[in-house]
């Protein structure tokens, strides 16, 4: 059992730096060096950082060993310096960054040879400390792929588009009122926030059976939802005028009509996909000129995990398996988010299609804690955010890896930002 661990923890160890070394090798220095927006980091900065979070948490504390660069800890730390700031840091040049966090992935392989999986040491418990750290490399991996995405220039990253439509999901699916399991006790690798396991009584809501696509969110457009105060909230209209608001990120205007610009290619927009780059003003305005609204957190992961013929709450919409290539677009195996319909394996009992992978979905609720959170293992994981001005984000999208992420996975952003691969689906009260 421990060496099966051990071993699904170095085969996940060695994917996950995979798509790493892909997306800081197919960039030349310059780029790697550069920042891209000043929302994002420079490339070179988010892999020394993940270098830094492996030695800290896993040489240093779970290994016992000594620092492999002390001198740098203060430079990789998010809280101590702004996104903004970090390209004028003297930072790691890629050469020395590279060799850095292969340094410390040798000594990890020799911790991990050696721990013991004790169940009494919470931070190696069933390898928590080990997933946490795959979890972040995987994190950045999509904020990588972000800024790829921001980055200017010819394409580099290639991939197989996604697979096309083969069901038509249904236009809304009803949840019935009733209590559910929300959160996790269980999963041996959620965080703080995923926890604990809670029963919450959802009332009645319809949900749509799959997320908002290009050709739902164009005829917004046509109708003229960017220029019509009504839909929008005070603060997302006040934003939609300062920001000047007219499309999601990244479309581009001709003389035909939208196009959008996908790591360097610019393509026709296809109507059939989810759309992604929308932040939650613009989804919350979209929703209400629907004559919708977006769900709540807990009635999003009701509907991804309840299962109503024996009431228990899954761990996807498809059942307790991994998320495999039929259930799901995760990974960065496509660039793209699959049109609506592509994924009939991976829906709901209910029929609820894609709520695991293509576009984050953005969810009304605020980040708070569920009862009995106890911060583990630092404040900073998530304390700290709780009550500020985000709101969540669920399921994940295309460029998240699929161990990091799963039906009680708890993402949140503030509600302008729209860089991420964020997109959303609409409810409605069933009364
Ligand atoms: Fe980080």
């Amino acid at each position: 059992m421990t060496q099966d661990l051990r071993l699904t923890i170095a085969a996940e160890l060695e994917r996950t730096r995979t798509r790493t070394a892909l997306l800081t090798e197919t960039v030349d220095d310059d780029d790697l060096t550069r920042q891209h927006s000043p929302l994002m980091s420079p490339l070179v900065w988010d892999l020394a950082h993940v270098g830094n979070q492996e030695e800290l948490w896993l040489v240093r504390d779970v290994g016992g060993r000594d620092p492999v660069r002390h001198d740098i800890d203060e430079l990789y730390d998010a809280f101590k310096h702004a996104r903004r700031d970090r390209p004028a840091l003297p930072l790691l040049k890629p050469a020395e960054a590279r060799a850095y966090v292969g340094q410390v992935r040798d000594k990890v392989f020799d911790v991990l040879d050696r721990v013991r999986f004790d169940s009494s040491e919470r931070l190696v418990d069933g390898g928590f400390a080990f997933g946490m750290i795959l979890q972040h490399e995987q994190q950045h991996d999509e904020t990588m792929l972000a800024t790829h995405q921001l980055r200017t220039g010819a394409p580099v990253l290639h991939a197989p588009p996604p697979p096309p439509a083969v069901a038509i999901p249904a236009g809304e699916i009803l949840i019935k009122g009733g209590t559910f399991t929300m959160g996790t006790d269980t999963e041996p690798w959620a965080l703080d926030n995923e926890r604990s396991a809670h029963r919450v009584d959802v009332p009645a809501f319809w949900i749509d059976a799959a997320p908002v696509t290009n050709g739902d969110y164009l005829a917004f457009m046509d109708a003229g939802g960017y220029d019509d105060e009504r839909w929008w909230s005070e603060r997302g209209w006040a934003h939609r005028q300062s920001a000047g608001l007219e499309a999601p990120l990244h479309w581009l205007r001709d003389q035909d009509g939208w196009q959008y610009r996908r790591f360097g290619r610019i393509e026709p927009i296809d109507p059939a996909e989810p759309v992604v780059h929308v932040c939650y003003f613009e989804a919350e305005a979209y929703a209400a000129w629907a004559g919708k609204r977006l769900p709540t957190e807990a009635e999003w992961e009701k509907a991804a995990r309840w299962d109503p013929a024996t009431g228990r709450s899954r761990r996807f919409p498809w059942g307790d398996d991994p998320p495999g290539p039929e259930h799901a677009n995760l990974g960065q195996r496509h660039l793209a988010p699959a049109p609506v319909g592509a994924y009939p394996a991976g829906a709901s009992p209910l029929g609820v299609h894609q709520l695991i992978g293509d576009v984050w979905e953005w969810v009304s609720s605020g980040f708070e804690p569920y009862p009995g959170f106890a911060a583990f293992p630092y404040r900073e994981y998530s304390e700290v955010f709780f009550g500020g001005d985000y709101r969540m984000l669920r399921g994940g999208s295309f460029g998240t890896d699929t161990a990091a992420v799963r039906s009680t996975f708890r993402n949140w952003d503030h509600p302008i930002r729209r860089q991420i691969f964020s997109g959303f689906r609409c409810a409605r009260d069933a009364s």
